[in-house]
């Protein structure tokens, strides 16, 4: 698996007032959504085109536009809601898939509740959104969910990850031979006895959204 942490002022700037407990839940939507856009301007750098002229006011230019098959966006509800529009800003032409998930506070499991994918993905890039990689829980499933609909090209786009989630996710697609790239703003310690990324940010989704309960 190839992981990208963006190592850019903006990024670690950003991302240090979405850590920061006092920072409000209009601020932090904001900020975890221009944190994408510049994330996700790395994601896309592989993101396939086709060459294409395009005539300027003064003489014919070679380009590139979005290849078809259109790329696929996949937020992980509730939080990776957050980072849709973030990334939209850069692929406004790409679908939108959703998978909502909770986990199990309990045993740390992912658990699946709403899934809106198109049912067949060979050949299509899949951007998967999700603020946080913790356990590693929700993504290895939101990747199963992909690769049983025969995606094979897969980048997973997360504000914070833990060593733990990453060492997980790395082993599951290994096992499953489907290479899969992450792009974070920054990978952390390590995570707590409850599953909490340390130091993290807290609850990505309460934080976005409110106490859902
Ligand atoms: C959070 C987060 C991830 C997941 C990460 O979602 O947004 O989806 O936990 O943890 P993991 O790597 O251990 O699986 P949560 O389950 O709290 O749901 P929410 O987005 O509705 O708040
Ligand atoms: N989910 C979150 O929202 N935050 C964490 O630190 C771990 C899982």
């Amino acid at each position: 698996m190839h992981v990208h942490v963006a190592d850019h002022p903006l990024v670690s700037h950003k991302l240090t007032v979405l850590r920061d407990a006092s920072t409000d839940s209009p601020t932090f939507r904001r900020l975890a959504d221009e944190l994408v856009t510049l994330l996700a301007y790395e994601a896309t750098r592989d993101v396939r085109v086709e060459t294409v002229a395009v005539m300027t006011p003064v003489a014919e230019a070679q380009g590139v536009r979005l290849a078809d098959p259109r790329p696929l966006v996949v937020p992980i509800l509730r939080a990776g809601l957050g980072m849709l529009e973030g990334m939209q800003r850069l692929l406004p032409t790409a679908e939108v898939g959703f998978l909502g998930m909770v986990r199990n506070e309990e045993t740390l499991e992912a658990d699946t509740y709403a899934e809106r994918l198109p049912d067949d993905l060979s050949g299509r890039q899949c951007y998967v959104l999700d603020p946080m990689l913790a356990t590693g829980g929700s993504l290895a499933a939101a990747i199963h969910f992909l690769v049983d609909r025969g995606a094979d090209h897969i980048t997973a786009v997360c504000l914070l990850a833990a060593p733990e989630g990453v060492a997980r996710i790395e082993r599951e697609m290994q096992e499953i031979g489907v290479p899969v790239n992450l792009v974070v703003a920054g990978l952390d310690e390590r995570l707590d006895e409850n599953g909490y990324i340390v130091p993290g940010l807290g609850d990505a989704g309460d934080r976005l959204y409110g106490v859902a309960d």
